[in-house]
Formats: structure tokens, C-alpha cells, sequence
């Protein structure tokens, strides 16, 4: 199986040549991929651990160390340039650009190997395709490119392999449990839409709110500051104290 970009990711090529062409943030990106990639690895150790078939706990063993070397080349590379070109915070288009995403929803303890190997699947499916697509638009960084192509030829591997280990278990459910994963990705997707939508209309609601609410409050507060008279204020006459009334 070769890895290609997607269809989406070919269309948002100039994008993603927008999103990689500046120096710090390829460098925060790599580093933000490096945590992912030692998440998923802590996940597959701790799927190795629980799961009972002697083959597959090999198997996620293996890939729970490519995924920590990756996190280890990310980092190193990541760092690399954040000496070369300096640090500071900015926009990373996550969203459009987001790495190895999947293995960050892993619920290893939750799931049966079927379900966790269609999981699998389609996660290392998409991030070898979106690597794919980071490679052929990294021309001005051949370094950071042919670590991309490196981790690809990994990501190959867990693609075939969960795809074979899903057959060989469940030969005769294996599309049903692609279809759900796939389900639950789309649900997946569809929460984080939801979460950075929000995220935007509560930014500016705030907003809203602070410039069409509190300048009313301030206007009344100028007003009654223009009636108080300046310095010290006699004091009220005091009440007699023969009678509360
Ligand atoms: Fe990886
Ligand atoms: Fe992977």
C-alpha cells in the first residue's frame, strides 16, 4: 500500500504550502505532532498489555515503538528549527493541518481488538495520507521532508497490518466494524467542529457584550460622577435615637 494525500488534501494544497512555508510554525507544529505520536505510543503499549492474542501483542509492541521513535524524530527536528529561526506563538492551523489525529481519541480499555484494529486502520490511513500530503509541499525543507517520507513508510506498515490482523479476526464482520469506526470518526469530527465553533461564537458574544452592553453603564456611571460635589460633603444631620420611627 503507498500512502497518497487525499482528495481534500489535494485540494488544499496552496494551503498547506501556506501553512508549512514559515519556519516557526513547521517547527511548533512538529513539536505539537512529537506529543500526539508519544500518546498513541502509550496507548498501543497499554493495548499490547491487555490484549489476549500473542501475534497482535507483538504487533502493537512494534508499532507502539515506531510511534515513539516518530515522536522522538518530530521533536529532535522540531527543536532544530525552533534554534535555527526563534520562537513565538502563532497561529498553527490545527485544524486543517492536524497530524496523526485518531490515536488521540484511542480508548484502548473500551474496545475489543476488531473494533480497536478498524480504529487503527483508518487512523494510521489518514495521518500516512496527510503526511503524504506535508511531503510534497515541504520542497524549501528537504530535511523535514524526507523525515516525513522516514515515517511514512512506517505508517504503511500500520496501515497493512491492522487492515491483515482485522481479516484474519473478524473475516466475515471486518466491514461492519470499518463502518462503525468510520461512524465514530465522523462523530469525532463533528464534536470538534462543534467545540471550535463554539469557541468562536463565545469570543464573540464576549465581545458583543463588551462593547454594545457596558458603554451604557459607563455613560450613567460618568453622569452621576458629574453630580457629586468635589471635596469633603457635610455630613447628614443625625437621626434621633428616642425612637427607631
Ligand atoms: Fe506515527
Ligand atoms: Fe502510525
Amino acid at each position: 500500500m503507498r500512502p497518497a494525500p487525499s482528495t481534500l488534501d489535494r485540494l488544499l494544497k496552496p494551503l498547506h504550502r501556506w501553512i508549512w512555508a514559515d519556519g516557526r510554525r513547521r517547527a511548533r507544529k512538529l513539536l505539537r505532532f512529537a506529543e500526539t505520536e508519544a500518546d498513541g505510543g502509550r496507548d498501543l503499549a497499554r493495548a499490547a498489555e491487555l490484549t489476549r492474542d500473542p501475534l497482535l501483542r507483538r504487533l502493537y509492541l512494534r508499532h507502539a515503538e515506531d510511534e515513539q521513535r516518530h515522536a522522538g524524530l518530530f521533536a529532535q527536528r522540531g527543536r532544530e528549527l525552533l534554534l535555527s529561526q526563534g520562537n513565538s506563538r502563532g497561529f498553527e492551523a490545527n485544524f486543517i493541518a492536524p497530524g496523526e489525529r485518531g490515536l488521540d481519541d484511542l480508548r484502548v480499555e473500551d474496545e475489543p481488538d476488531e473494533a480497536l484494529l478498524a480504529f487503527l486502520h483508518l487512523s494510521e490511513n489518514a495521518a500516512a495520507g496527510r503526511f503524504a500530503a506535508y511531503a510534497e509541499v515541504l520542497e524549501a525543507d528537504r530535511t523535514t521532508r524526507a523525515l516525513f517520507a522516514r515515517i511514512l513508510e512506517d505508517e504503511a506498515f500500520h496501515m497493512a497490518y491492522t487492515r491483515k490482523q482485522l481479516a484474519r479476526l473478524a473475516p466475515r464482520k471486518q466491514g461492519l466494524h470499518l463502518w462503525k469506526a468510520r461512524a465514530g470518526r465522523v462523530w469525532s469530527a463533528y464534536l470538534r467542529l462543534a467545540a471550535a465553533l463554539a469557541g468562536v461564537l463565545g469570543h464573540v458574544l464576549l465581545l458583543a457584550q463588551y462593547f454594545l452592553l457596558l458603554p451604557p453603564f459607563a455613560l450613567l456611571t460618568r453622569r452621576a460622577a458629574r453630580r457629586e460635589t468635589e471635596g469633603f460633603a457635610a455630613s447628614r444631620t443625625p437621626t434621633p435615637l428616642r425612637s427607631q420611627y
